[in-house]
């Protein structure tokens, strides 16, 4: 008998809910992202992305299950993002995770959203645990975040490197910001650097033994830089030079992404990891996918990239292993918007 997990997240800016089938059949993945309402303002208003929360949950529900081709009554658990992520934002999913839970009468599992992130590598058609095995090394790099856990085994990980200051995603839409691209800022700036020649460079902040990491810095020289080059702040009527902000991004670009690379590297090999498994938005970078794959002597695991930005199916492939081993919560379960992980 086979086993079907809905998975909700709602911990930032995306309305999301998945279904999969066995902790690793995709059957549906319905996101309604609130990125043209945030991209006002140059970032996420959390008190706007709960209220759009509330109204995009019952239609979204609706596509995933007829997604899914599957009734409610064909559900077995509810997987739900309980942190960590903004508090009113969780509030939503959770709720109707709730709600979901108590009206069928089936477990409620309340998913950590960094260990969904790696759990997007069950969807890739892979079987992690198998091949290549644990230990991996995981690197989670989102907008909140950029973590290097070393995943033991399902459910135990290790947090053994993190940034001390801004997460490589918030890095990205900080930048781009400068730059005069839209939100979020990665896929612009990945989209202007196409074309580059690399004749701008950028610091990369090694922090020497340790596995953290520091993006602030490269953020401030990338300001300095915009200055010089006279595109940062623009004049009233003034549109920057394209071929600048080409540059300066694929700079910028350049410099998160070798640091990323080498420290996830690093980290397998001192803790004789198996293999690799990006997640988490800025893992839908290409540069990043294509320098990991090139530079890595162990197998790498990276979900396409609408797997690896926010997204519900993550939360279920997540929630199927938590319900194998026998976990699940009560109807008494509180979001946590700090909730760590190993
Ligand atoms: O995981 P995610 O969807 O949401 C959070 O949990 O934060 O990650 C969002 C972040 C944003 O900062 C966005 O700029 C970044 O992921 N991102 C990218 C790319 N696509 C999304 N960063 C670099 N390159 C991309 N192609
Ligand atoms: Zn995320």
């Amino acid at each position: 008998m086979s086993v079907n997990i809905l998975g909700i997240e709602t911990s930032c800016d995306e309305t999301a809910i998945g279904v999969v089938e066995d902790g690793r059949k995709l059957r549906a993945n319905v996101i309604a992202s609130q990125v043209d309402i945030h991209s006002r303002y140059g970032g996420v208003v959390p008190e706007v992305a709960s209220r759009q929360h509330v109204l995009e949950m019952a239609p979204v529900l609706e596509k995933s299950l007829a997604a899914a081709g599957l009734g409610l009554e064909q559900i077995d658990a509810v997987a739900v993002t309980y942190g960590p992520g903004l508090a009113g934002a969780l509030i939503s999913g959770l709720n109707t995770a709730k709600g979901l839970a108590l009206a069928l009468d089936k477990p409620l599992l309340g998913i950590n959203h960094l260990e969904g992130h790696i759990y997007a590598a069950w969807l890739t058609g892979q079987q992690p645990e198998d091949s290549p095995g644990f230990p991996l090394a995981c690197l989670v790099a989102s907008g909140g975040h950029t973590d290097l856990i070393l995943m033991e085994g399902h459910g135990q990980y290790r947090l053994v490197g993190r940034t001390r200051d801004d997460a490589a995603g918030e890095a990205f839409d900080k930048a781009a910001r400068v730059l005069g691209l839209g939100f979020p800022g990665g896929p612009h700036i990945q989209r202007v650097s196409q074309g580059a020649t690399g004749q701008e460079r950028l610091p990369r902040a090694w922090l020497k033994d340790t596995l953290d990491f520091s993006f602030s810095g490269v953020k401030t020289a990338m300001l300095h830089l915009a200055q010089e080059r006279g595109i940062y702040p623009l004049k009233k009527g003034q549109t920057a030079d394209a071929a600048i902000v080409r540059e300066l991004a694929a700079a910028f670009q350049e410099s998160v992404v070798e640091v990323m690379v080498r420290k996830l590297l690093d980290m397998a090999e001192h803790y004789k990891a198996k293999g690799l498994v990006l997640g988490g938005g800025v893992a839908a970078n290409a540069l990043l996918r294509q320098e990991t794959a090139r530079c890595s002597p162990l197998p790498v695991i990276i979900p396409p990239p609408i797997l690896c930005t926010d997204n519900g199916a993550m939360i279920a492939a997540c929630g199927y292993f938590q319900f194998q081993r026998g976990l699940q919560h009560g109807l008494d379960l509180d979001i946590d918007p700090s909730l760590p992980l190993g």
